[in-house]
């Protein structure tokens, strides 16, 4: 018996595909037909499949011609089933001439001609794109232009600025720029806002309130209050909200929180989170006002992400010390706020004029998880034991810091109509009464 082999996406399935299978089949007697998984994929920089790993595997079963479906999970596996079946020819379509002729080794190897005309990557481009306008004048929005390059289903179209002359050039070069917020929000399906944070309620409400999908850097508002009744709005009229914190897309991080939630540390006694990043004190420079966001946006959002998404919004008690960047007491340097809960504790340390080591420990009661620094931009951890041959290490290749993987998670939310699961609204809102808190100056003290 001839056993024959292929591996492919198939996202949305379509005629290439379905000839590419059958002339396979045909090579043999048996065909094995492997189904990329969707980090393997992500590896290689497609993140924009559409389709689950399921869907893709069943829509291969479906079409009735494989003998057999595998999933291909990670990289040099293809010598491995080759060995484990008795493959006897390895076949893909012709542009991958050359790439696999290494496997000749191990089997015969044959590229068949591609069918001319279709491809997964233009299905999905013929899609209808999210076109996304951009709001703020930090140069962040540079980097969120050049990550939407390389997420299918969103189309960066126009943008709202007052600093257009210090972004880049492909922002520039985008064909619209306005100053009038109304403006924008007629010309987009949705907007990516990084204004200042006291800006933000009024711009994300605006927003819904003409129809528009926001995607906003967090915090969202500077109240609980002002947060839920933003939520409250974006549910009414059937639209997606979701707080822009890259670290919480980073497939790391996600994966992480699963498994602490599946209880491998134990119980979770412990958070600790520390985030910064030294600056030039010109960056406070009110002539620079709007480039950069005070360290408790800028930092403290992001250390709480694993305080909150972990412990949750209820705590007994918070105290929080701060030191002031300015005699004005407008600016902060550091913060740091310890959390009492129930059964736990917690505390981050966020900081733009003091400098620490960027880590995360998460402490449970039968391990602990280590995330070296830079803790935020999630590819690594470690759980480790008291016995350290019980320890675990874990990579998950991260590129453009999460970024692209908030776009795809925005871009799936507003195709869907389902809210993404990343950062879920108890989180968003405990994260804005934090900041009301700490505006308040309630449990704050200075040092
Ligand atoms: N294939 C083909 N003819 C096409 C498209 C794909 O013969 N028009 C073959 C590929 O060469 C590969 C298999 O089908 O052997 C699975 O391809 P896959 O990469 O999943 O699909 P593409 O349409 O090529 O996807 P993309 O556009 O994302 O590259």
């Amino acid at each position: 018996m001839v056993k024959v082999i292929t591996y492919g996406t198939y996202d949305l399935l379509h005629y290439g595909h379905i000839r590419l299978l059958e002339r396979a089949k045909a090579l043999g007697d048996y065909l094995i037909v492997g189904v990329t998984a969707d980090d393997f994929d992500k590896t290689r920089g497609k993140i924009n499949v559409q389709q689950s790993l399921m869907e893709r595997v069943e829509a291969v079963k479906a079409t009735g011609i494989a003998d057999e479906v595998i999933i291909e999970e990670y990289e040099g596996q293809k010598i491995d089933d080759i060995r484990r079946y008795g493959v006897d020819i390895f076949t893909v379509g012709s542009d991958w001439v050359g790439k696999f002729d290494y496997l000749n080794e191990y089997c015969q190897v044959i590229y068949l001609p591609r069918t001319e005309g279709v491809s997964s990557t233009e299905l999905r481009q013929s899609r209808r794109a999210v076109s996304l306008g951009l709001v703020g004048d930090a140069d962040f929005l540079n980097k969120i232009e050049k990550e939407s390059r390389f997420v299918n289903g969103i189309r960066v179209t126009g943008i709202c600025t007052r600093s257009l002359d210090r972004l880049s050039d492909a922002i520039r070069e985008l064909g619209f720029a306005t100053e009038d917020y109304e403006e924008l929000l007629e010309r987009v399906d949705a907007v990516y806002i990084r204004s200042q944070p006291e800006e933000h309620y009024a711009q994300v409400k605006l927003a819904l309130e003409r129809g528009r999908h926001v995607l906003c850097e967090a915090p969202m508002a500077l109240s609980q209050a002002q947060c839920v009744e933003l939520q409250e709005l974006a549910a009414e009229n059937k639209l997606v909200l979701m707080d822009a914190i890259k670290t919480a897309y980073a497939t790391a991080y996600a994966r992480m929180l699963l498994l602490l939630k599946g209880g491998r540390i134990g119980k979770i006694v412990s958070v600790d989170a520390v985030c910064t990043s030294l600056r030039d004190p010109a960056g406070q420079d009110p002539a620079e006002a709007g480039r950069h966001w005070d360290n408790v946006y800028e930092w403290g959002t992001t250390a709480l992400l694993p305080v909150l998404q972990l412990l949750g919004g209820d705590y007994c008690s918070k105290s929080c010390a701060v030191r002031w960047f300015d005699e004005g007491k407008e600016h902060d340097s550091f913060v740091k706020a310890d959390f009492v809960y129930p059964k736990a504790v917690a505390s981050v340390k966020a900081g733009t004029g003091v400098k620490s080591e960027g880590e995360l420990v998460i402490s449970g009661t039968k391990g602990y998880v280590y995330v070296p620094a830079p803790w935020w931009k999630t590819d690594y951890f470690e759980i480790r034991y008291e016995d350290p041959n019980d320890n675990k290490r874990y990579f998950y290749q991260l590129d453009g810091e999460g970024i692209r993987y908030e776009l795809v998670a925005f871009a799936k939310a507003v195709e869907t109509g389902k809210q993404s699961f990343a950062i879920d609204a108890a989180t968003s809102a405990a994260i804005c009464r934090f900041m009301e808190d700490f505006r308040a100056g309630k449990d704050l003290v200075e040092i």
